[in-house]
């Protein structure tokens, strides 16, 4: 994290995040959960890297993020915080760290910046998260929110579900922006409502928005690594745009592998340590 950033390079931080919406410049966001991954999206430059509690699902074999600690958050935080230099580290609070009182939410986002380097938490929900916000904001911890298709409020949704898709729940949703940004985040992740909803918040919003599954009127986007890169296992969402297909290249290789090691093809002489040639006798 100290080490200097290449000549022309800037550190990404909460100021120029809102700068570069008033420049109308876009903001690239990526999920990491290990510090392999952090280094490669830092060093090609994402702005910023979450580590959301996607990790539940991606990394540790949860059904959903219901299930994701502190403890478990953490370990990833500390990984990724040792790749990245450049981004933005934000640390997604997982369900149960911020809803049983303000006190306790405190607590814990102060972990994330103290134990675990983050910049910046972001939460879930709209308009009962403000004065959580506002906590978060005295103790000088940015955050970024959360709106439209919240995973952690998968039971009250009644599962993974587009909203926002009628005037009055387009509204709410407006209403819920523009109560976080006076409430003051520096962000709002906008996800799962219709591209025109997003557009509209993003015109009235001065905090740049941040879409996944909300069209591309946004101020910037975000997907989960695993998902980009084809590690996901079974159906995508519709928003994910699939650049690589390491699962099956992933497991071609692995095929590959144990076929060579069952017919005898791995190691062989390039890859094995030799006796020089005057000695090979005596042993063999
Ligand atoms: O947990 C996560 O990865 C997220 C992003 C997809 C926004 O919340």
């Amino acid at each position: 994290m100290n080490a200097t950033l290449p000549p022309g390079t800037a550190k990404i931080t909460v100021p120029l995040l809102q700068q570069k919406k008033s420049e109308q410049q876009r903001i690239t966001c990526l999920t990491a959960y290990d510090t392999l991954f952090a280094r490669i999206l830092d060093e090609a430059g994402i702005d910023l890297v979450l580590v959301g509690d996607s990790l539940g699902m991606t990394r540790l074999g949860y059904a959903n993020t219901l299930p994701v600690t502190m403890e478990e958050m953490l370990i990833h935080l500390k990984a990724v915080r040792r790749g990245v230099q450049r981004a933005l580290l934000v640390a997604d609070m997982p369900y149960g760290s911020y809803h049983a009182s303000l006190k306790t939410a405190v607590e814990n986002a102060l972990r994330f910046v103290k134990e675990g380097g983050a910049e910046a938490v972001k939460i879930e929900g709209g308009r009962k998260r403000g004065r959580l916000v506002e906590r978060l904001t005295a103790a000088e911890i940015p955050v970024m929110g959360h709106i439209g298709l919240t995973p952690q409020s998968i039971h009250a949704m009644g599962g993974f579900k587009v909203q926002g898709r009628n005037r009055e729940a387009a509204e709410m949703i407006l209403e819920d922006a523009l109560l976080l940004q006076e409430a003051g985040v520096f962000a709002l992740v906008l996800e799962g409502i219709p591209r025109e909803v997003a557009a509209r918040i993003t015109g009235e919003l001065t905090v740049p928005t941040i879409g996944i599954g909300a069209g591309p009127e946004c101020d910037g986007q975000i997907l989960v690594i695993d998902d980009l890169l084809g590690l996901t296992i079974g159906p995508k969402p519709k928003f994910v745009r699939q650049y690589l297909d390491l699962n099956r290249e992933i497991a071609e290789a692995v095929r590959a592998y144990i076929r060579d090691c069952l017919e005898g093809r791995f190691p062989d002489d390039n890859e094995s340590y030799q006796l020089p040639k005057s000695l090979s006798s005596l042993v063999c």
